[in-house]
């Protein structure tokens, strides 16, 4: 029998739920299982979410993994469980917690759905990436973090309310981890095919790169008690769907680095081809010295929290 696309997701909270809700909103798959500790509220949003499908006469099921042996033979399974930023918390704080968490879960994935494509959406969100990666011995074009979708929407409506128009023409670019040192990428960045240099003067471009690098703090400073979920997880839905929908799209991405933009051994953002199988393709584009020197400064606050990792013997505890 021909079952259709499963999408597990692991963590029910805001951001899993909302990925859950759009694409059980769009029909992007047959199935969606959701995984929480948290099995009741799970299941009472599994519910609310196949009775919303309904009602938009998609075919898309949302149903529980009450353990994760339920989480069997996905197409691809979204990574969202972890503890959430809170204020004051950078997301470098919650390395060892959320490292611990992701390894547990990634053992499962790679048990119960071996064959699945991991988006990575927990943070610190390039570390957990390579945590993903290095636990569950897939090949690095099936691990991949969501982010650069994420910060690229941030700019791009960043550069909307500076500028008072083009809304739905902005093409934003940003590279790098998904922290405080990312990489908003004005040259890449257009209005309709026009540069951000001839719309707006340097300094009105340098807030908006600042406003970005800030983008998830600014959500958390309003929120208090969690952070931000529709774009993250608008972002997280994109990128299912490039994949089930094999669309072989560029997006900016989150993936294990093999020497391209001269950087190895660390996940970092940049531009991806998304089709049925990953990430298929790594875009190489030109960077300016000064922004090799951002992206370069970028992937060395990743290696931190990967040495912080090894100096911790995370990699070889229970092996
Ligand atoms: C954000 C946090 C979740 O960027 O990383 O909103």
């Amino acid at each position: 029998m021909n079952q259709g696309k499963r999408v597990g997701i692991v963590g029910a909270g805001n951001v899993g739920a909302t990925v859950a809700y759009s694409l059980a909103m769009l029909g992007s798959c047959h199935e969606i299982i959701l995984r929480d500790n948290k099995i009741d509220v799970a299941k009472g949003k599994a519910l609310d979410m196949s009775q919303a499908a309904a009602a938009v006469r998609s075919h898309t099921v949302v149903s529980v993994a009450e353990e994760m042996s339920d989480l069997t033979n996905c197409d691809v399974v979204v990574v969202t469980a972890g503890s959430p930023r809170l204020p004051g918390m950078s997301r470098d704080d919650l390395l060892m917690i959320n490292a611990n968490i992701t390894k547990d879960v990634i053992a499962g994935v790679a048990k119960y759905s071996p064959d699945a494509i991991i988006i990575m959406v927990s943070n610190p969100l390039d570390a957990m990436t390579y945590v993903a990666l290095k636990e569950s011995g897939f090949e690095r074009s099936r691990v991949i973090g969501m982010a650069g979708i994420l910060d690229s929407a941030r700019m791009a409506s960043f550069i909307q309310e500076k500028l008072g128009y083009g809304g739905g023409q902005i093409r934003a670019s940003v590279m790098g981890g998904h922290g405080d040192d990312m990489v908003p990428l004005a040259s890449y960045s257009t209005v309709a095919g026009v540069p951000l240099a001839n719309l707006l003067s340097p300094s009105e471009i340098q807030d908006i790169v600042v406003r970005t690098r800030n983008g998830g703090a600014e959500i958390v400073g309003y929120l208090k008690t969690g952070s931000a979920y529709y774009a993250p997880a608008k972002a997280t839905a994109i990128m299912v769907e490039a994949i089930l929908k094999d669309t072989k799209q560029i997006h900016p991405c989150a993936v294990y680095l093999e020497g391209e933009y001269g950087h190895s051994d660390v996940v970092s953002g940049v531009p991806v081809m998304l089709g049925a199988n990953g990430a298929e393709k790594i875009i190489q584009i030109s960077l300016s010295e000064d922004e090799k020197k951002m992206f370069e400064g970028s992937c060395n606050s990743v290696k931190n929290l990967i040495n912080t990792l090894n100096n911790n013997n995370f990699f070889n505890k229970g092996e």
